[in-house]
């Protein structure tokens, strides 16, 4: 709900759980007057704090000094000395900005951002126009309230209406304000195969920054921050949250000032940005989803899952059942013909697995990752009959089939360098910076990115495939592009954005029934603007279930289950020589988008043979796993075990799973099943007993004594 208060100048906006204030000031500035618990509509005129005045720069015309305003959208180089938002920079090179209110409205409809940059969908929205009388530059910043999810999303335009060129330095999507610093944050950190481990950082004076200008968002820093207050748990504690939905070169940062206040400013990292902005041209900053949550980082999650399932995830998939898949790639990498193909797919006949996915090496002279990206051609010595043919194998043995694609990348032994040398980023007069063999192809190019929106749609309606695997394996570097002059260099990673974003809007509408998912050498572009083209996103290229009983939790932190995508592998795992039972594998897996990863003709037979029984308690599950509410017990970032627990909405159905590292060899585990509605009588399936949620979540159950690391164990519930 947004109000306005005519007399004091007002404006709440309130969630169910939360409320955010700001007003316009007697200087004319929007300061921002509060955010938390939700409190009752006041005057906050009553609030007046006030920084020491000596040495501290004065407003023109004011008895106040500008470290007294928290500015929501704040400037730099007049007097407030912290983290700027926006920083433009004039014809003369002058860099300030002074932004006063200049007037509101409240729109019905959340509007669709121009650029393309994917924003969530919303109802009303409360516009704020400011304005800096000096030089007819003004910005617009955008609220609006997830009630349900204690959401509040806002974004900024930033319109030239000066007469003359402004080039933006820094153009944040926010910057927030707390009045104290009593705070610890928490990060998502981690890099290829261990993706978003939680870090906690105590705040101190001066700034505590991450973010990357790698050009996309990384598996190293997740575009996430939270503020936890001390003591928060899973169940407790105040958490004010930011998730930028975005998928280029980001910023987070908190900074404590001299007076113990903290700002956090998150955007588009003003590193490897600059933008020129014409005389009545606009620029769009990404959205950023700020979550509240008043019972700890449990509910963080799972309202941050319901506003990306129900306001930024395609409708027509959120809530779809997914396929099982198996996943070509790490059984076969590049190794593989049509007969290695065909026998696989014959195999998977009757066994559970509902759809073949061909991974990476099926075009052009891709035999190994040195050649062949960009030539988006079938290989047809190792494919006659082209992609159908495989298409057709799989329907014969009653699966579909799916297929990889990495349409942001060429290879410089490729027949499209050599063609179009200039359309890969480089800086000529060096030596092309080459990561995993590789280059990016110029996206901020329309004539590029509509090349490859030809060859794509070609390939996908010719394919057969009901389901598509987006790739994306290497940051940007040099930061050049041809089709740019001098002084617009800096714009080159956001319109790279645009142009992914351009590609996928453009095939995934035109293909709305194949179901897209998102990869990034794992999960390095994990994040909510993915999702609006991706229902699903490959978690991490690490597929052993103890590593990843850490990064799926990490993922899901901010990310729904039905988000995230995880395959059972082969014993001992490729990538970390683990040995791992396959119940555990499996239980792991279960924990998001359920599939398999391996070679066929490698994979134990008993452990095939149980496929089909364990994609039918998939599928028995699997609504929980779309639809249900996550709970976490014991974290596994902190200790040697873990709980999953996913609960219906209405609690009457629960699916929970224990791990267990390291045996200890002491009494067997014990553990609380979080989540349960303590008044239901729950009947546990596996144990045939029934027995009160209070008593589950309180005294909990004994797992069986098992005489091994790596164990797990899961327990379907259902009330009475
Ligand atoms: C990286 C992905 O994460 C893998 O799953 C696989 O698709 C390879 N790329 C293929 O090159």
């Amino acid at each position: 709900m947004i109000g306005f208060n005519e007399e004091t100048k007002t404006f709440f906006l309130n969630g169910k759980n939360f409320t955010y204030a700001m007003r316009v000031n007697s200087d004319g500035y929007l300061t921002h007057c509060y955010y938390g618990a939700r409190v009752p509509e006041c005057d906050f005129r009553y609030f007046k704090p006030e920084w020491v005045k000596s040495f501290n720069p004065g407003i023109p015309d004011s008895k106040h000094i500008y470290a007294d305003i928290m500015q929501e959208y704040s400037t730099a180089y007049l007097g407030d000395f912290r983290e700027p938002a926006l920083v433009p920079e004039d014809e003369r090179g002058a860099r300030v900005a002074d932004l006063s209110y200049l007037s509101h409205e409240i729109l019905p409809v959340k509007p669709a951002i121009g650029s393309g940059i994917p924003t969530s969908r919303g109802g009303e929205t409360l516009v704020i126009v400011l304005s800096d009388k000096n030089t007819g530059l003004s910005v617009k910043l955008f609220y609006t309230v997830y009630d349900e999810e204690n959401i509040l999303t806002r974004r900024a335009e930033i319109i030239n209406g000066t007469g003359s060129t402004v080039t933006l330095r820094r153009a944040l999507s926010a910057t927030v304000d707390y009045y104290d610093s009593d705070f610890e944050l928490m990060t998502l950190e981690g890099h290829h195969a261990r993706e978003k481990t939680p870090e906690f950082t105590k705040l101190h004076h001066g700034r505590t920054s991450i973010g990357n200008i790698r050009g996309t968002t990384t598996a190293n820093h997740a575009n996430f921050t939270a503020l936890l207050r001390p003591g928060t748990d899973e169940e407790k504690g105040e958490v004010f949250a930011t998730s930028l939905i975005y998928s280029g070169s980001h910023y987070e940062s908190v900074e404590v000032d001299e007076s113990g206040r903290c700002r956090v400013s998150t955007g588009i990292n003003p590193e490897s940005f600059a933008w020129k902005l014409e005389n009545g041209e606009k620029f769009e900053t990404p959205e950023l989803a700020l979550c509240y949550s008043n019972r700890g980082l449990g509910q963080m999650s799972r309202q941050y899952h319901d506003f990306f399932r129900n306001y930024v995830i395609n409708p027509r998939w959120v809530y779809t059942r997914r396929p099982v898949v198996l996943n070509s790639w790490e059984g076969m990498h590049f190794s593989f013909d049509r007969q290695r193909l065909f026998d696989t797919i014959d195999a998977l006949k009757d066994s559970g697995i509902e759809l073949f996915v061909l991974d990476d090496g099926w075009f052009g002279a891709r035999n190994n990752d040195k050649a062949g990206l960009g030539d988006w051609f079938v290989n047809e010595e190792k494919l006659p009959g082209g992609l159908i043919a495989i298409a057709d194998r799989c329907k014969q043995n009653g699966i579909k089939f799916g297929l990889w694609i990495e349409p942001e990348m060429v290879n410089p032994d490729s027949d499209l360098y050599r063609a179009h040398p200039d359309w890969a980023i480089a800086v000529p007069g060096r030596p092309a910076v080459p990561s995993r063999n590789q280059y990016v192809l110029d996206f901020s190019r329309e004539e590029v990115v509509d090349y490859i929106k030809k060859l794509m749609y070609k390939v996908i309606s010719e394919s057969g495939a009901s389901y598509i695997k987006w790739d994306m394996n290497r940051p940007l570097t040099e930061n050049w592009s041809y089709a740019l002059p001098a002084d617009r260099q800096g714009e080159l990673q956001h319109r790279f954005v645009l142009g992914v974003y351009s590609l996928a809007k453009y095939l995934t509408e035109s293909f709305p029934d194949i179901l897209f998912e998102g990869c990034s050498g794992g999960g390095a572009r994990f994040d909510g603007a993915m999702l609006a083209y991706f229902p699903q996103i490959w978690t991490s290229d690490n597929t052993d279930a103890d590593d990843r009983t850490v990064i799926q939790l990490g993922t899901e932190l901010v990310f729904p289950m039905s988000s995230s995508s995880n395959h059972v592998s082969l014993s001992p795992n490729i990538r970390n020589g683990r040995i791992i039972c396959a119940d555990t594998r499996t239980n792991i897996a279960y924990g998001g988008i359920f599939g398999y990863e391996f070679d066929v003709a490698k994979y134990p037979k008993e452990e095939f043979e149980r496929i089909k029984a364990d994609v039918e308690k998939y599928h028995e599950i699997d609504d929980l796993i779309l639809r249900g509410d996550l709970y976490r017990g014991c974290n596994r970032t902190e200790g040697n075990e873990c709980v999953i627990c996913v609960v219906s909405k209405d609690k009457k159905r629960a699916f929970a799973t224990y791990y267990q590292a390291l045996n200890p060899h002491k009494q067997n585990p014990r553990f609380k099943i979080p989540g349960l509605a303590g008044d239901k009588i729950y009947h546990i399936a596996e144990l045939d007993v029934s027995v009160p949620g209070a008593v589950l979540s309180n005294l909990g159950i004994c797992m069986p004594r098992v005489k091994k690391d790596f164990a797990s164990y899961t327990l379907t519930l259902e009330a009475e």
